[in-house]
């Protein structure tokens, strides 16, 4: 069986966008492969360093959300990747092999430091730690998408060039590329906790309706009878995801027949009814926070043992044994 690890920050309550984006995925994955999904809450701290008080709320409600999301722990290791400390371990020593060039050249280091002053060495180091979640399970593949390429492509050159130098220890990974749906937020713009305009999957019904009521439409339809134009309207997006006839919106919004409040009920409805079994499975397990907990502990356990292998290897090849 092949290997496949992904890893998700740990940003509290999964919204939309981290459903249909990954989480589905994975459940989808986790039938044919010996799966790893891993928590990177070391790599959240590159740009929350200063904020850890609601890490362990967040971690907790982002595991919630797999299970109730349909992650299986008997089928996949859901785990805290600081559980692991041999992720640590791998980063150093990979980072002897990476030029800082070859770091500050990627356009997700450029963004982010542009977009929020970011200049730690800790935040600089971030693929080359993601190098090292990937590369201590010698995974064979990793589902990411296409923003994430190139840290995989750099995690596989990593892994080349220890072997190369060491000899062949480390499977080199390829991405595993996923078609990542555009989810649109409240505001039309991609949705995303940081632009609070999001919908959790554990939000209620009732917030999802007074949610949605909110959302952005065609901006030149301003009143029911006005023509509507579903190729450029957000909310049409979302139907097309949740609602199975969302084709028969088409014609009458267009017309001016729908006004978008009654679209947006139409909508929330089939959402709702979409996320019910989620929302149920979810109360069901925030009810029980010493079973969530014990799947984090008995996937972290599965984790190490596969990644003390992995470094076992590392160690002796790198000749790092003294005794
Ligand atoms: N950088 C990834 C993201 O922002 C998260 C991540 C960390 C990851 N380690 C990983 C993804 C290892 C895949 C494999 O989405």
């Amino acid at each position: 069986m092949k290997t496949i690890l992904s890893g998700m920050q740990p940003t509290g309550y999964l919204h939309l966008g981290n459903y249909e984006g990954a989480l589905k995925n994975w459940v989808t994955l986790q039938d044919k492969y010996e799966m790893y999904l891993c928590v990177v809450d070391w790599h959240s701290l590159t740009a929350e360093y200063e904020n850890t008080g609601d890490l362990k709320d967040k971690v907790f409600q982002m595991a919630v959300d797999f299970l109730a999301g349909g992650l299986d722990p008997e089928k996949c290791a859901i785990f805290i990747q600081s559980e692991v400390k041999e992720h640590a371990e791998l980063h150093l020593l990979l980072s002897m092999l990476v030029t800082v060039p070859t770091l500050t050249r990627l356009p997700t280091y450029v963004e982010k430091k542009n977009d929020q002053g970011l200049d730690t060495y800790g935040f600089l180091g971030y693929p080359v730690l993601q190098a090292a979640d990937i590369l201590v399970y010698n995974a064979d593949y990793v589902p990411v998408g296409k923003d994430q390429e190139k840290h995989i492509w750099l995690a596989a050159d990593l892994a080349k060039r220890f072997n190369n130098l060491y000899g062949p220890t480390i499977n080199e990974p390829q991405v595993l590329l996923t078609e990542i749906p555009t989810i649109p937020g409240l505001d039309g713009r991609k949705m995303s906790k940081s632009l609070n305009n999001e919908i959790a999957l554990a939000a209620d019904e009732e917030e999802t309706a007074k949610k949605l009521k909110r959302m952005f439409t065609d901006p030149e339809k301003l009143r029911k009878g006005d023509p509507g134009r579903p190729e450029i309207c957000p909310l049409y997006l979302l139907h097309r995801i949740y609602t199975p006839d969302h084709e028969d919106i088409v014609a009458p919004c267009k017309s001016g027949e729908l006004g978008c409040v009654d679209c947006k009920k139409r909508l929330t409805v089939n959402l709702n009814e979409r996320l019910a079994p989620i929302r149920e499975k979810r109360k069901k397990l925030v009810e029980k926070p010493d079973y969530v907990i014990d799947v984090l502990k008995d996937g972290a356990i599965r984790a190490r043992r596969k990644a003390a292998e992995t470094m076992a290897k590392v160690r002796d090849n790198m000749k790092l044994k003294y005794y």
